[in-house]
């Protein structure tokens, strides 16, 4: 199929590198003859008909800005029929023959939506959390780690000034990579994320030791999902470990000031590549597919897989989410799975190792 005219849009939680791959779709898309018509505030504008042509020229400058010029929305309504039935009559309207979405788990639920409607749809990932199964990396993750490995340089001053605990909360949903890897990057003595049961009385006597040592400065980096999502299981801790060390601790919680910034080197190149992609994928007439980076190659997933893996992973698969693939493919599928559980439980060590 010749396309014409493409929509594209950002969705859910904002990312820095979003700006970075709107850039790519649109220049990739102009290259190659087709129109670009941006749709503001994700899928809230395909409701609202806010659509509106996007030139090179439009897009000029975005690299280096965080957020998302074209905006964003968490849109409920998109998940109606009455929604759908609106976002398709605007497809129709501005002769909208595809659509890139760029955002995470949810956006993809709305893409496969698309497709199923007539509309071919890609995804590029645009994600602080790094928490789709499928691909190794999303765009936003490696700014949202960066901020937050400053911030804690700048908790460490004054927690060795102190000789305090700093106990610090960030972003991550339900996956605690933001949290874990950072931990590693910032010398963290523990850090406590979903995906593995936290040992609060080991944590305790690793401090305590670690004090009596003469260490002054304790960082703890704990995951949002802990303890269930917003449940501030920090700030919990943090009155534990004072009260049984007797190392003054601090709560911090870093909330939305992880997502924004000016995206990162590793972002911009992600995320340029990822959205020149899938105008590439959509060029060879497919659709329903998300772009992923497996073993630092770019790898277009389809969309369904990438919903099935996620859920093998997190354990919530439901009767028929496999139906659809063979025993090997299966099979490949948990591999994945427990290499990706392995990988995270060695970190997790790492961190405990290097307390020192
Ligand atoms: O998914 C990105 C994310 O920033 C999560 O880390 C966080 O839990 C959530 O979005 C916050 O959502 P909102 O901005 O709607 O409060």
């Amino acid at each position: 199929m010749k396309f014409r005219k493409i929509g594209v849009l950002t969705s859910g939680g904002d990312a820095p590198g979003m700006n970075a791959s709107i850039r790519a779709v649109v220049r990739t898309a102009l290259d190659n003859g087709i129109e670009v018509l941006g749709v503001v505030g994700g899928y809230r504008g395909l409701i609202d008909d806010n659509v509106r042509k996007l030139t090179s020229r439009d897009v000029s400058g975005v690299i280096a800005l965080g957020g998302t010029f074209l905006l964003t929305d968490r849109c409920d309504e998109f998940k109606t029929p009455e929604g759908m039935a609106k976002a398709l009559e605007t497809c129709r309207k501005h002769e909208i023959d595809a659509i890139v979405a760029i955002g995470g788990d949810g956006t993809f639920r709305g893409a496969t939506d698309l497709t199923n409607h007539g509309i071919p749809t890609i995804g590029v990932t645009g994600t602080i959390d790094n928490d789709i199964t499928a691909t190794d990396y999303t765009v936003g993750f490696d700014t949202a780690m960066n901020t937050v490995t400053g911030i804690i340089d700048c908790l460490r001053d004054t927690g060795e000034s102190h000789a305090r605990c700093m106990v610090t909360e960030v972003m991550g949903r339900h996956c605690g990579e933001i949290a874990l890897y950072t931990a590693i990057a910032s010398g963290a003595v523990a850090v406590a994320i979903p995906e593995i049961e936290f040992d609060v009385d080991a944590c305790v006597k690793r401090i305590a030791e670690l004090r009596a040592a003469g260490k002054r400065n304790f960082q703890v980096i704990v995951s949002e999902g802990v303890g269930g999502y917003h449940s501030h299981f920090g700030e919990e801790l943090a009155k534990i470990i004072e009260e049984r060390t007797g190392v003054e601790s601090r709560f911090n919680c870093l909330g939305h000031i992880v997502r924004g910034g000016q995206p990162t080197l590793r972002d911009r190149l992600a995320a340029s590549c990822m959205g020149s992609m899938a105008v590439e994928l959509l060029l060879q007439d497919k659709s329903n597919l998300v772009v992923c980076e497996l073993n630092s190659e770019l790898v277009p997933v389809d969309i369904n897989y990438s919903f099935a893996i996620d859920r093998m992973y997190k354990n919530k698969l439901k009767d028929g989410d496999l139906d659809a693939y063979t025993e090997e493919q299966i099979a490949e599928m948990r591999d994945f799975c427990a290499r990706k559980s392995a990988h995270i439980k060695e970190l997790y060590s790492l961190v405990e190792e290097l307390a020192k």
